[in-house]
């Protein structure tokens, strides 16, 4: 009887040690320092991350990719699956970016991850794009041909990624890219830049669908989140905007693929941005659809304009006047929006002249303007505004140019 008990929990201690080392093996860590990295800021660690990618990469069941506390400069690099199993990517430490540009090279990255599935980044760590040293080259506004400077992470062709608890901070250009993933989570993100710094979008979303980004600062000199062509199924949820350009659907209607559906922002709060959410196409433009965005439980405060459909958007007014968006905006539902902007320009909804909005719903909308110029204002055209509940300021109670007969504001 004692025996077998003893034999029984001799078996059951066995079983832990086996199934713990079961889990370790899994999770097999490739230290960078073990591998050749020096974390003194200087040295370049870019083939120390590849070698330790590589070979987690080729590790039957994954392993994790480990920087420690320190200060690593990383070279440009890429990072490819597919991998044998679950790759972690833990940053403990600093990753710096290198400084300036390197005139001849235009590359679109700093880290970009290829043809992975299962990524989880993590650690708390930081990556640092050093972007104070290449701003003064990004000239687009004059130039369009201008040199592309580097996103901090680039995500293409990525499906079910988790990015946790990071810090990133002053981007040489926009600081987290996704394009053509699905199965995306970020959370506890933390991403600064200043309000001067050009293109320094936070995280831009395009061909993607279901990406979850929750609980996170966003601090920029361009848009917080953007979603454009191709994003589906985006749920945005306890993200701070500010400073920055708020958060933006498009801009749209240049490519060939312009369709946006099922956006769902809620809980979020603006602070000093210039615009809150905003839906904006190119006029004249290619066909497309941007329907189902969904936006509740919004605190602005001291925003420029908070609510905005711009569909006749065109910043160096290089764009004809006479030809208007071919996108159709359908299903907008804005519900308990509040605080208040710097501009009388609370509510602004310019639909297209040959595709006008349907079914834009309002619900308790109080936004005040206190200034020189008088009370906040909606202005609305090629819209026809379903309202309900408080409306500050008063919604547009008919749209500003005659709608068509067959525009059925019901449906
Ligand atoms: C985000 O990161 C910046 C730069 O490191 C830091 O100044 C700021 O306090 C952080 N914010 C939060 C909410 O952690
Ligand atoms: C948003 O906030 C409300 C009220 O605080 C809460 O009930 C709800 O669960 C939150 N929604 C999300 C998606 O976080
Ligand atoms: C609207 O906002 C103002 C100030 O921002 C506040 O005093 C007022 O109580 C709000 N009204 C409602 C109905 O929430």
């Amino acid at each position: 009887m004692v025996s077998s008990l003893v034999g029984q929990f001799v078996c059951f201690v066995f079983l832990v040690v086996v199934s713990i080392s079961r889990v370790r093996a899994k999770q097999t860590v490739f230290d960078v320092t073990k591998n050749g990295g020096v974390a003194d800021g200087k040295t370049d660690n870019s083939k120390a991350f590849t070698d330790a990618w590589t070979q987690a990469c080729q590790t039957i069941g994954g392993g994790v990719i480990l920087f420690p506390t320190g200060k690593y400069l990383v070279r440009p690099v890429i990072l490819k699956g597919e991998c044998k199993g679950p790759i972690g990517l833990q940053i403990e430490g600093t990753l710096l970016a290198p400084q300036g540009v390197q005139s001849s090279v235009d590359i679109d990255h700093w880290i970009k991850f290829q043809h992975v599935d299962n990524l989880n980044i993590n650690g708390g760590g930081l990556l640092d794009g050093q972007g104070p040293s290449a701003w003064h080259h990004n000239n687009c506004l004059e130039d369009p041909e201008c040199m592309r400077l580097p996103a901090n992470l680039r995500f293409d062709f990525v499906t079910n990624l988790n990015i946790d608890h990071i810090t990133s901070i002053n981007s040489k250009n926009l600081h987290i890219n996704f394009f053509a993933c699905k199965d995306v989570k970020v959370t506890n993100v933390n991403i600064s830049a200043p309000a001067e710094s050009p293109n320094t979008d936070g995280i831009h979303i395009g061909s993607s669908s279901n990406v979850q980004i929750l609980d996170s600062v966003i601090a920029t000199g361009d848009d917080c989140i953007s979603f454009s062509a191709g994003s589906s199924k985006i749920t945005v949820s306890g993200v701070h905007c500010g400073p920055g350009h708020g958060m933006s659907i498009g801009s749209l209607g240049r490519g060939n693929n312009n369709d946006v559906s099922f956006v769902d922002i809620r809980n979020c709060s603006f602070v000093g941005t210039d615009n809150g959410v905003r839906i904006k196409t190119w006029a004249p433009s290619k066909q497309g659809t941007v329907s189902h965005v969904y936006v509740e439980n919004i605190r602005m405060e001291q925003v420029k304009n908070p609510i905005v459909i711009d569909q006749n958007y065109c910043p160096a007014r290089r764009c004809s006047a006479t030809e208007s968006s071919q996108i159709q905006i359908v299903d907008v539902k804005m519900i308990n929006i509040w605080g208040t902007s710097s501009t009388p320009n609370a509510v602004t909804l310019k639909c297209s002249e040959t595709k006008p909005c349907q079914n834009i719903q309002l619900r308790d909308i109080n936004l005040s303007y206190k200034g020189p110029e008088g009370p906040a204002v909606s202005a609305c055209s090629k819209v026809d505004v379903i309202t309900d509940g408080k409306q500050n300021p008063p919604a547009c109670t008919k749209p500003v140019i005659q709608v068509p007969h067959n525009f059925d504001v019901l449906n």
